[in-house]
């Protein structure tokens, strides 16, 4: 690598950021970490550091919209790429705060790639989604399938995709990478980082970790009535420690040459909600209250990865199976995550 290795990495507090910063800074990498803690909270920073055993070069608390933010950030450092995190991403709540999701999403993406321009910084790896996808029969699905979000969460990172590579278009020393994550779940190996959502989590994996502490009642399953094997609906989890690699390994490979590359991020392997139930309850020991109610609106029966482009053009590959994920989740709830009350 050529390139300053100094990253800035913006929601590096959130779920996926920790994980890439504590890989990034055990690869010889520098962070340089702007949140404004709108989904994360201050003592993920000192988790980072202590995980990966190095400091973070310097933290900015703040909105990455913030009038002079970023150029502050580039002005103060020198920076030689972006990692792109921050966003908001419940896909329920953005149906029902739209523009604040266009908002944040897609201005903050259009205002740091102009701060980027203006300041030389010309690599960009970004944070897309499988939700792009949209409504597909596919299976597996490979980059080449056609986008159709389905609601502003998932248009916003369509927008952003094409935004960014509108300006790969315009500025050929614009170099971009957009990684499309299937379903991240999982923690670092240290039960120091993991996922830890406010509020009613939206996410299976969550709900259930909540549901086994004895935080939630019981898991809804929602639908055993589609095509698939067990009738509930499969998607492709991901250990989110592998989704962190694929960041460092896009950094490795991003290059200078111009233009952009869109990459999915999964197993290809599919694992259906009754599935998940049970690798959980076996691997963990714990067992989960669950109950089969109706579909929920939007979902499709099955999402599973076609990722071999990303391994055939720079050997990324996942390392963490099912088990792991699910360990590792559960043990960062026993060590971090509030207990319930006996
Ligand atoms: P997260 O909410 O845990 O992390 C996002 C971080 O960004 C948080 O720390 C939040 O405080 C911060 N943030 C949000 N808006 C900000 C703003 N305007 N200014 C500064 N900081 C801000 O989410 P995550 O799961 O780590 O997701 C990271 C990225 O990956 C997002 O872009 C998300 O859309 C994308 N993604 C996530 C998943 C998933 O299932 N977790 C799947 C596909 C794509
Ligand atoms: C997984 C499966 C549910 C909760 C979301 C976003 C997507 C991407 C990844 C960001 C589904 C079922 C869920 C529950 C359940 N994120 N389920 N009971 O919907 O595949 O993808 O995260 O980009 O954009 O939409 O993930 O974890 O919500 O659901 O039965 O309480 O679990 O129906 O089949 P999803 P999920």
């Amino acid at each position: 690598m050529t390139f300053p290795k100094l990253v800035l990495v913006t929601g590096g507090a959130g779920f996926i950021g920790s994980h890439t910063c504590v890989d990034l800074l055990e690869n010889g990498y520098e962070v340089v970490i702007v949140d404004d803690f709108s989904n994360s909270s201050p003592q993920v920073l000192a988790r980072i550091e202590q995980a990966s055993g190095r400091s973070i070069a310097a933290f900015y608390r703040g909105d990455l919209r913030a009038p002079g933010l970023v150029d502050h950030i580039f002005r103060s450092h020198d920076i030689g790429a972006v990692v792109h995190f921050a966003a908001k991403k419940a896909v329920g709540e953005s149906v029902d705060i739209p523009l604040e999701y266009y908002d944040i999403n897609v201005s903050a993406t259009t205002g740091l790639l102009r701060a980027m321009l203006a300041h030389g910084v010309h690599r960009l790896v970004f944070s897309s989604s499988c939700s792009v996808y949209g409504q597909t029969n596919a299976i597996p699905l490979d980059e080449s399938e056609p986008a159709a979000p389905t609601n502003p969460y998932a248009r916003s990172k369509w927008f952003c995709e094409n935004i960014i590579a509108d300006a790969c278009r315009r500025y050929p020393e614009l170099t971009a990478v957009a990684l499309r994550y299937f379903n991240p779940i999982g923690a670092h190996e240290s039960g120091l980082l993991g996922e830890d959502p406010q509020g009613v989590p939206n996410n299976v994996l969550p709900f259930m970790i909540q549901v086994a502490a004895g935080l939630r009642p019981e898991l809804q399953v929602f639908g055993a009535d589609y095509p698939t094997e067990d009738g509930t609906c499969v998607r492709d989890y991901i250990h989110v420690m592998d989704v962190a690699d694929g960041h460092r390994i896009a950094l490795e490979n991003i290059g200078d040459r111009g233009g952009m590359r869109v990459f999915n991020l999964g197993t290809g392997v599919g694992t259906s909600v009754l599935g998940l139930i049970r690798a959980f309850e076996e691997v963990c020991g714990v067992s989960v209250p669950a109950r089969i109610v109706g579909r929920r609106e939007g979902d499709v029966p099955q999402l599973v990865a076609d990722a071999r482009a990303v391994a055939q053009a720079w050997g990324w590959r996942t390392n963490r199976d099912l088990a792991a994920m699910v360990r590792d989740a559960w043990d960062f709830q026993l060590r971090q995550a509030p207990q319930p009350v006996a």
